[in-house]
């Protein structure tokens, strides 16, 4: 959503210029900056801004003006500090952001464009004072409160940006009073209802963006206006609503005078387009953002007379009909047009196949294809792969071996084909893909080994296979993608040792799923260098030995809690915008015995998982250092000895399974200290005496302890004898547990009462956790 929010942004900076080259080196040289802005100024209109000699002095009451102006607002990050009344501060001409028209002195633009620096009540009124203004920018800064009306007397006003502020209210009406306004950019705030009737007034209204506000009411009354402003000749090239409220249905009839319209953003609203099938529309679009529109069920038959765009989005639009042919040859038309494409189809009913075209896609880095959640069938086109980004998941396709195997360097960054019908050997041919960061080839029927060429992508971040046939080992060539942070393959029949080096050449492995295989050996020590790793599954192999003492080295276990919500990543973009994509990494893990996804908090979603296993001997006490750990399963193992004393340090578990093992001894009372730990199973083991009382914040079920014959007390209906109710725990480990005394530091208080805020959040949180 933020990196679609980023495009829209950038797209919008590539819109206003021409020259695309101005802005890259706009970012180095500030005297460029200037010249960058006058070739802006004229598009919209015509003056000279010039840093004045000293002759000219500035008008005095704008110069009054823009004083009181700091004096209303608080400058966080001192931009204006240029800005005084001090003697050598007199020329308000040559304070920073301030330019004035060369001959007359006024201040014809004002720049206060902030990194959210600014911050103040409202948008002070003096402002409107400043009557030469041209070109007014507050935008991202902290504004709040309504637009001001005196901004209506501003008459020579071509430009007002106050996007990305706080402001509510309705747009006031004596904006209709700027007869020249060009560009009106007041998205990214709560602003709300509609437009005022005077803004049929704006004649040479070019771009209009509203997008990303809390405007209601109906879509086509708003269009009315719009559009009788000039009606012969109505300018309006520009029209972003998008995330807004408005309702309605609109027809063609409502677009007729808008011959102009480059761009028409109407995506997240409540919205109903019915165009007649014969429409010709009067404009030819560049950018087409009608996601959430309801406009099926049959393809917008208008958008074949569209020849410019590179922009198209009608996801979700409820389309049910068959992929057009000629959707990739609309966009062979003048491909000088076209910086990059992106076009999303996804979550409509969109069937048959993607035929292969002659369409090549721009040589940018940002092209992007999402077709996802759709009918879609038969093979994979290999066009498709010069695309930078490429979803395809949730479809029926079937076939991949053109596609995958090109005959040059693939763009692709981002590759989704999961939950397909691809049922077929992957080829061997990931040499071309080392721009790939995510790979997504999960829920298919792939089948046969993974490809050693695999190890060539050296971009890698998260690579998932799991849910397919793969057989085999891991092929060792996987070491060189030293950049993996999520590597999940469960669910295939792959076999063999467990690698030793995926704990020596990832060491940026955050999540490692190995789950349901059949991998044997030991679990290698190798693995305790993964200090990143916050998931680790292992359940369901033949790994056999104990687990390693080494793992209190899994330093991320070792911390509470985390600052990311999610584990992310960047991708595309060519390092100067970040305009590529952002990547939010989801896995699926047997929560409390649920198989549940995770996304929005997976950053948090620490545990290891190492059930129905073959592994023996004791659970080592370096385990309780793992203080991290949401959810330990080591269920349906061999494990033998008894439960650490220390487990009340793993004071952030929500879920603790150690069922079916051959654990002995007695419960320990601080066990039951962990106030968060919702889902406990302790069942079929050889465990004995009474079951500690414990804060009982919790109540678990008598099947959390069965399966031990000699375990008595609450909950079970076995009684402890009276030997067992006069002694905590049975003599025979009295030294042991004096011993183990000693982990009760402050640290331990500390970590206690960090606990309970930490279990408060584990059992209201466990709801929240799970997106199902
Ligand atoms: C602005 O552009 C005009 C015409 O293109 C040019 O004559 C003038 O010198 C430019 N002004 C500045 C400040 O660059
Ligand atoms: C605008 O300027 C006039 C004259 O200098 C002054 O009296 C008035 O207070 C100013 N308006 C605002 C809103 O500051
Ligand atoms: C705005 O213009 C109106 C007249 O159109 C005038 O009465 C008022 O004083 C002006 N306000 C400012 C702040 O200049
Ligand atoms: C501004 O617009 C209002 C109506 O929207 C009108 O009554 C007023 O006369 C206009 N003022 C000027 C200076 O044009
Ligand atoms: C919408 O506007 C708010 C406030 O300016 C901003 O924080 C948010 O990122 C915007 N959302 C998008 C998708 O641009
Ligand atoms: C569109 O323009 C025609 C004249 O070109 C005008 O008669 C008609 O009223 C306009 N439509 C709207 C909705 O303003
Ligand atoms: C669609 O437009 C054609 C030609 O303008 C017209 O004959 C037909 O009645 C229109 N259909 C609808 C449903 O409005
Ligand atoms: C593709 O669209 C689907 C559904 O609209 C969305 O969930 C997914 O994030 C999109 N993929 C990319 C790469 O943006
Ligand atoms: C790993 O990468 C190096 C070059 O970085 C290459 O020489 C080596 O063959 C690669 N190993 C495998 C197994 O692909
Ligand atoms: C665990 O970490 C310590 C200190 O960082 C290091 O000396 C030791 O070798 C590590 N052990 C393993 C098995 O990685
Ligand atoms: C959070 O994510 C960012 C970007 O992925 C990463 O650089 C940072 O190290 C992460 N912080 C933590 C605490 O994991
Ligand atoms: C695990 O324990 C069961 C039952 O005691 C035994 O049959 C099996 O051989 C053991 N497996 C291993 C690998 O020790």
């Amino acid at each position: 959503m933020r990196g679609e929010g980023e495009g829209i942004r950038c797209f919008k900076l590539f819109h206003t210029s021409i020259f695309a080259v101005l802005i890259l080196l706009q970012c180095c040289n500030r005297s460029l900056s200037l010249d960058f802005n006058n070739i802006s100024s004229g598009v919209v209109g015509h003056w000279d801004i010039a840093k004045v000699p000293k002759v000219i002095r500035c008008i005095q009451r704008e110069k009054e003006a823009l004083l009181a102006l700091k004096r209303d607002v608080v400058d966080y990050d001192s931009i204006l500090s240029s800005w005084g009344s001090e003697a050598q501060k007199q020329e308000c001409c040559i304070w920073e952001r301030v330019y004035c028209d060369k001959y007359t002195g006024h201040v014809v633009k004002l720049d206060l464009r902030g990194g959210f620096s600014l911050g103040v009540g409202s948008i002070p009124h003096v402002l409107g004072n400043m009557s030469s203004l041209v070109h007014l920018d507050l935008s991202a800064n902290q504004l709040v409160g309504s637009i001001p009306h005196v901004l209506g007397n501003l008459s020579s006003l071509v430009h007002l940006d106050l996007f990305a502020n706080q402001l509510v209210g309705s747009i006031p009406h004596l904006l209709g009073n700027l007869s020249s306004l060009a560009i009106l950019d007041l998205s990214g705030n709560q602003i709300e209802g509609g437009i005022p009737q005077s803004f049929s007034k704006l004649c040479n209204l070019q771009e209009l963006d509203l997008s990303n506000n809390t405007l209601s009411g109906q879509l086509s009354w708003l269009l009315q206006i719009l559009m009788s402003a000039c009606p012969d000749q109505n300018s309006l090239e520009t029209l972003n609503l998008e995330m807004n409220a408005l309702q309605g249905v609109v027809s063609e009839s409502h677009f007729s005078n808008l011959s102009r319209l480059t761009y028409l953003g109407l995506s997240s609203n409540s919205l109903a387009l019915s165009f007649n099938s014969s429409w010709v529309p009067p404009f030819q679009l560049e950018v087409i953002h009608l996601g959430s529109c309801k406009m099926g069920p049959h393809f917008p038959i208008w958008l074949q007379t569209q020849k410019n765009y590179r922009f198209l989005d009608i996801s979700n639009t409820g389309i049910s009909d068959i992929l057009p042919s000629w959707l990739w040859e609309m966009m062979s038309h003048y491909p000088e047009k076209r910086e990059y494409v992106s076009i999303d189809l996804s979550n409509n009913q969109i069937r048959g196949i993607i035929p292969n075209s002659r369409f090549e896609f721009p040589s940018s880095c940002f092209n992007r294809v999402n077709l996802s959640k759709n009918q879609l069938e038969g093979p994979i086109p290999s066009f498709l792969s010069k695309a930078s980004s490429l979803d395809l998941s949730n479809n029926k396709l079937s076939g991949l071996i053109s596609f995958l195997c090109p005959d040059k360097v693939s763009n692709l960054a981002y590759l989704d084909l999961s939950s397909n019908n691809l049922h077929v050997q992957l080829p061997n041919c990931w040499t071309n893909f080392a721009n790939l960061v995510i790979l997504d080839l999960s829920n298919n029927a792939l089948f046969g080994k993974i490809p050693t060429t695999i190890g060539s992508l050296f971009s890698i971040q998260t690579l998932k296979l799991n849910k397919n046939r793969f057989v085999g080992e891991l092929p060792s060539s996987l070491k060189n993608c030293t950049r993996l942070v999520v590597f999940d393959v469960g669910h295939n029949n792959l076999s063999g040792m467990l690698p030793e080096w995926l704990g020596v050449g990832l060491p940026m492995l955050a999540i490692l799923i190995l789950r349901s295989n059949h991998f044997y050996g030991n679990i290698p020590l190798q693995l305790c260098n993964l200090k990143q790793i916050q998931i680790l599954d292992l359940s369901i192999n033949n790994i056999s030995g104990s687990i390693p003492k080494c793992f209190n080295n899994l330093t991320k276990l070792t911390e509470i809690g985390n600052s990311n919500l999610t584990i992310h990543h960047k991708y595309g973009g060519d390092g100067l915008h970040s305009w590529g994509g952002i990547y939010e990494d989801e896995a699926s893990l047997i929560w409390k015995g649920v198989m549940s996804e995770y996304k929005s908090t997976l950053g948090l979603v620490k545990s290891i998982h190492l059930s129905s296993n073959q592994l023996t001997g004791e659970i080592p006490n370096e385990i309780a250092d793992l203080v991290g750990l949401v959810s330990l399963n080591l269920s349906r193992n061999n494990l033998t000895g008894q439960i650490t004393p220390k487990i009340g340090k793993l004071q952030s578990l929500d879920s603790l399974d150690l069922s079916n093992n051959q654990i002995h001894g007695t419960i320990p009372t601080s066990l039951f200290q962990i106030s968060g730990l919702g889902k406990l199973d302790l069942s079929n083991n050889n465990l004995f005496g009474r079951i500690p009382m414990g804060t009982r914040l919790q109540n678990y079920e008598p099947s959390a302890f069965a399966g031990n014959p000699l375990l008595c007390g609450i909950p079970l209906q076995q009684l402890c004898s009276p030997k067992e109710t006069s002694t905590e725990e049975p003599p025979v480990f009295r030294d042991q547990v004096e011993d183990n005394d000693g982990f009760i530091t402050p640290g331990f208080f500390v970590s206690l009462a960090l606990g309970f805020v930490v279990g408060f959040w584990g059992v209201c949180g466990s709801l929240m956790f799970i997106r199902s």
